[in-house]
């Protein structure tokens, strides 16, 4: 059956299960993370890029005009993913490290001895233009084959101005949601951090903040410290854009503090984060963006997941898909993670990567649920029940992504 164009009407029908964030509100705190709405035996009906209404089949009617069919016997559904942070835009692999650090060595001795994040700047550098972006729209390809809708995408391997305005651009065009990773790490051009800030402040701000959405920064050793962040951030924020950090992914350094101070969208990471960080953001309105794929891929302890939704932080799933430190694009193999080493239930984690990334990307509203008016993007997987997104570790469950009310190639 051929699926009707964005302008058309299409309707999903006869899904064994449709699953779906409960209620409207976003974001989802405390015991709302985890309220799913699940229909048997259901249908999504979509108008060109919208969700006209959703239902059980008991209770469709008959559809007047044009309507293309897709039958969904066997197949649950749920919103299409978002994935509110990767690092898609990247030339090159790091798979002689991941050997190296499979024998031993670690993550920040590779980062200190010149690799790490530099050796994918070189790569990224050399790419040129047009390679760049043939390169993320493969990884959004990637994404998409494992369910992901909505990308966000950050910057942060040029780290010069060419390439950082070339990466921006080239997540522009793949759709993704660019971020402005400026402060990723210090390039050896530089003398130092404030030095190289000097330079990307004055002269690849004004270029990025008219691309981009947000801008990030690393807060850690060896990367940033919390001054050097609060003038990147303040800098970015005059410039209109939102804030993101990575924090306390090795060492607590008072990022989360300063996420608070800045009124930042989120902080990312958290492996490292203890009991005041915990506290501090369940009474803010930053949101805990959490990267189990990560923690996993690096062998560090995972962030304290359980915490946060109990004490009603805001808590976002993404993959931080990237070649050094978590190269995996898939969110279901996150909520598998949730699920096993967070302590979050399955409904927890499909709110986490949906509702609440959603929110991270200022874009819940019309993105993460099944519901009238929202975004006809919806993942489809052959599963009897929609927790197998989960439960199937590893799997690839995807049967089908409907984008914008369009059934996506994913081959
Ligand atoms: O989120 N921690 C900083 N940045 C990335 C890793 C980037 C890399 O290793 O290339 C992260 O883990
Ligand atoms: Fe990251």
């Amino acid at each position: 059956m051929s699926p009707a164009g964005g302008e058309g009407r299409l309707l999903v029908r006869d899904l064994a299960q449709l699953a779906t964030p409960a209620g409207t509100d976003a974001p989802l705190r405390g015991s709302a993370l985890g309220e799913v709405d699940v229909l048997e035996d259901a249908y999504v009906l979509c108008a060109g890029s919208v969700i006209e209404s959703v239902g059980p089949m008991s209770e469709l009617g008959a559809i007047d005009g044009e309507v293309e069919e897709l039958d969904g016997r066997g197949l649950c559904a749920i919103p299409g993913l978002v994935d509110c942070h990767t690092h898609a835009c990247f030339a090159g692999d790091r798979v002689e490290e991941f050997a190296l650090r499979a024998a031993g060595a670690s993550y920040e001795e590779l980062h200190a001895a010149g690799g790490g994040i530099m050796a994918t700047v070189r790569a990224t550098r050399a790419a040129g233009e047009t390679a760049l972006a043939n390169l993320v729209r493969e990884h959004r390809k990637w994404m998409l084959r494992a369910g992901t809708t909505t990308f966000e995408a950050k910057s942060g391997y040029g780290l010069d101005l060419d390439t950082e305005i070339a990466s921006l651009r080239a997540i522009v065009q793949a759709r993704g949601v660019p971020t402005w990773l400026g402060a990723h790490a210090v390039p050896p051009e530089f003398e130092d951090a404030d030095d190289y800030l000097d330079f990307a402040l004055s002269e690849v701000l004004p270029a990025a903040a008219p691309l981009a959405e947000a801008a990030d920064v690393f807060v850690e050793r060896g990367a940033f410290d919390v001054a050097q962040a609060r003038r990147y951030l303040a800098a970015c924020a005059d410039a209109g854009l939102a804030l993101r950090l990575h924090g306390d992914q090795f060492t607590e350094l008072g990022a989360v503090e300063l996420a608070l101070e800045l009124g930042s969208r989120s902080i990312d990471h958290l492996e490292a984060t203890g009991a005041d960080g915990v506290a501090a953001l369940a009474g803010s309105d930053v949101a805990a963006v959490l990267l189990p794929a990560s923690a996993l891929f690096l062998g560090r302890t995972m962030p304290p997941a359980r915490a946060l939704v109990d004490a009603g932080a805001i808590v976002a799933l993404a993959t931080d898909f990237n070649p050094g430190s978590a190269f995996c694009e898939s969110l279901p193999l996150v909520t598998s993670l949730a699920a096993t080493q967070l302590g979050l239930s399955p409904a927890e984690a499909l709110g986490a990567c949906t509702v609440n990334a959603a929110h991270v990307l200022g874009r819940a509203d019309r993105l993460g649920r099944l519901a009238p008016g929202y975004a006809a993007d919806l993942v489809l997987f052959d599963a009897p029940d929609w927790r197998y997104l989960a439960y199937h570790l590893g799997a690839d469950l995807v049967a089908g992504v409907i984008c914008s009310g369009v059934r996506a190639e994913l081959r």
